[in-house]
């Protein structure tokens, strides 16, 4: 439940509470509205008597970066980044992403309660807030964290009075305390639990199925209580809300009741089928309800086998995943379920299977998306250890807080049956040394102390020195990143009998941008700062996407891979990172915008079994290369095609098994030569049958805006957002792949402009400003609805251009 206003809460719960706490024994109040937000190092601004008439006025989640400017000398780091074999410190300007998150500040916000609410137990929970926060309720501090990216809660019933409380977070972020953009704010959501003094405890349930037939599945409830008397009830409902069975028990042990309840015929988790089931979980006290929760869960049964590698439900399965930041593009850091779940549509249609969250928690949100939607999960928690990567990094807080940081992470989301293993560290320099191998076995065993059920990695890269040490056998799941060449080695040394390509490729393109000569290379530059989309380019420490294919498909140890990454992100512009004003990433599949470049239709040809994917490069408008060789490449399912330019045959490609890693999983012309018009491919089946076609003409001059949505119905809950995809074409209405056009952009009715994000990674113009230039002929608008239902319109104009208009529409429920 959202209130919005806090007065209007009050007033409401105090008219109906003691009806509301006999039906209802729990609220959960988001604090969404009427916070007080400003930067800087502010005197006595935790105190209740402090003045912020003046501060400004945001929602949460929030973040205080994104609005820019973007500024070269933000965070600019002069170091050696040793993790990328380089040796002498040079200044790198976009490593963060050169948006203002360096510094102080504050939210606040009051909200009132009533005589019962303050006699009740009051929890106050932060999914994320970046960073170091500390926090005060009427002046006092009730407690602190420092991982910005940890979830964490404080009991503070006894902090709150009747009337008016304020709640005072102060936030700081340092210099040189990341490797990437890492937001700035209280960017997750802020919760108030109110409960009876005898209640669940916070992140009390665990479900696990440990016994799954396709009979019967045991369903093992753990549920913690802050009391030792009583008794629990569990009833577990089916996804269409039928309750199932029913089971009480009254066996407490300390603080925990465990019950074992059999589920027949269940029907089992998968990514093909995300089924879920909730159990709701009653605590009576004296006969009488004090407490109820409901969760959701899948039935589904993981192994990691020497002879199978990881197998679910019984069938042996490969990880076709992404790496993800936690940036949403142009949104920042600020979580939003609509665009997540956009992200999470394309990747779906990519045919992925399964998201590593790299390298921190992911957001509540995002896991029951995949909950819902069918991925599995990498969760996984640090970036740095004790041994610093960045000077002001986790190693400051490592001996601290990793096992409180773990623990919240693995009671807070446990019972999502995405989650298919966790991840304690990424590329920790700790691989070195002893210490770093007790370290890893220490943490391992708090997330096994913690969870039985799942096994642990660590994306590796010091490969050689894993091997040595005895770091990588005691891992439950040996993850290496990159190193192809060390794999069979690895699969020799390691005890477990299997690998995991916890982080591949790191192949670097910008959509729609092709270079001549067209020719593999690593950490190539050019003048624009951009890189090609040929998809032959990488960094000295990484590979191509085929060499990760060759793996998987010829040793069938190779459990899978996680590729770095499905989205692009802001901050770590390799490899321009010591080129202004490269402040983005380049990895992507799908650019910063969320528009697939060509090297998403490379794994989808491969991952999305089901569906055709015919993607012809380069486009064909090349004025001046007229006469000169243009290869073409195709990237699709089909094993053959032929190529034709204005009719002519440029002959038949076929996939060749035995060829090298490209012609292996690409069809290449590589000496067409240029000339405009027309270029066709024309696919064939097994049996040589032309099966499918595509064609990409050569475009006149830019003419008409054209407009498209993900969403044309959004909700009207203030939140929701619709992405609207905008390109130009020419007088016959053939997209122009090249345009730059400059465009404006304006919302009316009863919806807001948002954001706009071009996908170019040099870009400096301001995601929030109605106004951005196309890149490569393409970018997106974002539109929000307000809480008002009803109609939406988006018009898009640039000079010379015929204008594009679309009509979305904002619906109580959609
Ligand atoms: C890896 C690292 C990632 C990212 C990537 C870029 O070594 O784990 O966080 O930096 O390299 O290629």
């Amino acid at each position: 439940m959202i209130i919005s206003n806090f007065k209007s809460f009050s007033i409401f719960f105090l008219s109906i509470l003691s009806l509301n706490f006999q039906a209802q024994t729990r609220k959960v109040i988001t604090l969404k509205e009427n916070w007080k937000f400003q930067k800087g190092t502010i005197e006595n601004a935790q105190n209740i008597t402090f003045d912020d008439a003046k501060w400004q006025k945001v929602s949460v989640p929030h973040d205080w970066a994104i609005y820019g400017p973007f500024d070269k000398e933000i965070d600019k780091q002069n170091v050696a980044i040793s993790q990328n074999g380089e040796n002498i410190p040079t200044e790198k300007t976009g490593r963060t992403g050169s948006l203002p998150h360096i510094g102080t500040a504050w939210y606040r916000n009051k909200f009132n309660l009533s005589a019962v609410e303050t006699s009740k137990k009051i929890m106050l929970l932060f999914e994320g807030a970046m960073s170091e926060p500390e926090v005060f309720i009427n002046g006092k501090k009730v407690g602190e964290w420092k991982y910005g990216y940890s979830y964490f809660y404080f009991d503070i019933s006894e902090n709150i009075i009747k009337g008016k409380n304020t709640i005072a977070v102060k936030l700081t972020n340092k210099e040189f305390a990341s490797r990437w953009y890492p937001g700035a704010g209280l960017y997750r959501n802020v919760r108030l639990i109110i409960k009876n003094q005898e209640s669940i405890a916070q992140w009390g349930t665990f479900i696990t199925t440990p016994f799954v037939t396709d009979s019967l599945a045991k369903i093992n409830i753990k549920t913690s209580i802050n009391s030792n008397k009583g008794f629990v009830k569990t009833t577990i409902f089916d996804a269409e809300g039928k309750a199932l069975i029913s089971q009480e028990s009254s066996s407490v042990f300390g603080h925990e009741f465990e019950q074992n309840i059999p589920l027949e015929n269940p029907t089992l988790w998968s990514p093909e089928n995300p089924y879920l089931y909730t159990a709701k979980t009653e605590y009576f006290v004296n006969n009488k309800l004090s407490d109820e929760i409901t969760t959701r869960f899948g039935v589904r049964k993981i192994e990691f086998t020497r002879e199978k590698g990881f197998v679910l439900n019984g069938e042996i399965t490969k990880f076709k995943g992404v790496c993800l930041h936690h940036d949403l593009g142009p949104l920042g850091t600020a979580i939003n379920k609509a665009a997540l779940k956009r992200q999470m549509i394309i990747l779906k249609d990519m045919g992925v299977n399964a998201i590593r969250s790299s390298h921190n928690m992911p957001s509540f949100e995002q896991l029951e998306l995949a909950d819902e939607m069918g991925f599995l999960f990498l969760a996984e928690s640090f970036d740095e250890w004790k041994k610093p990567k960045v000077e002001n990094g986790y190693n400051r807080f490592f001996d601290e807080y990793a096992e409180k940081d773990i623990v919240n992470l693995v009671r807070a989301t446990r019972n999502h049956p995405s989650i298919v293993m966790w991840s304690s560290g990424n590329e920790v320099p700790d691989q070195w040394g002893t210490e770093g191998v007790k370290r890893a076995k220490w943490l391992q065993d708090i997330f096994h102390r913690e969870d039985p059920t799942r096994p642990v990695t660590v994306g590796m890269d010091q490969v050689k020195a894993v091997m040595e040490s005895g770091f990588g056998a005691i891992m439950d799941i040996p993850g290496l990143n990159y190193r192809v060449h060390l794999y069979e080695e690895a699969y020799e040394k390691f005890p477990q009998g299997f690998i995991l390509g916890s982080e591949t490729a790191s192949t670097v393109s910008s959509r729609g941008i092709y270079k001549f000569p067209v020719e593999k290379g690593s950490m190539k530059q050019y003048d624009d700062f951009q890189s090609s989309s040929y998809d032959l380019e990488y960094c000295s420490w990484s590979n191509l996407p085929e060499d990760d294919f060759m793996l998987q498909d010829d040793k069938p140890w190779v459990i899978g891979e996680f590729v770095w990454t499905g989205f692009d992100y802001l901050g770590e512009p390799t490899p321009y990172d010591e080129k202004w004003p490269s402040r983005s990433s380049y990895f992507g599949m799908i650019d910063l915008a969320g528009i697939p470049k060509d090297r998403y239709y490379l794994y989808r040809s491969r991952w999305n079994t089901k569906a055709e994917t015919l993607q012809i490069l380069p486009h064909w408008n090349w004025e001046g290369r007229e006469g000169e060789k243009t290869p073409v490449f195709v990237y699709t399912n089909y094993e053959s095609a032929e190529l034709f330019v204005n009719g002519k045959s440029q002959g038949i490609q076929k996939k060749i098994k035995n060829g090298n890693p490209q012609e292996r999983y690409r069809l290449q012309w590589n000496d067409v030569i240029y000339e405009p018009g027309s270029l066709k491919v024309v696919a064939f089946d097994k049996n040589g049958k032309a099966i499918a076609e595509k064609e990409v003409k050569t475009a006149g001059k830019p003419h008409k805006i054209i407009l498209e949505t993900d969403r044309k119905t959004i909700k009207s809950n203030g939140e929701d957002l619709s992405f609207v995809t905008v390109s130009v074409v020419d007088k016959n209405g053939i997209p122009c792949p090249t345009a730059t056009n400059q465009l404006q952009f304006e919302v009316t009715g009863k919806g807001t402009f948002r954001a706009a994000c071009n996908g170019d990674a040099t870009s400096l113009e301001l995601f929030h400003m109605p106004t951005m230039k196309l890149f490569s002929g393409k970018l997106v608008v974002l539109v929000k609805s307000t809480k008002e239902a009803g109609k939406i319109e988006l018009k898009v104009s640039g000079k010379g251009l015929k204008k594009g208009i679309i009509e979305l529409e904002a619906v109580l429920n959609d």
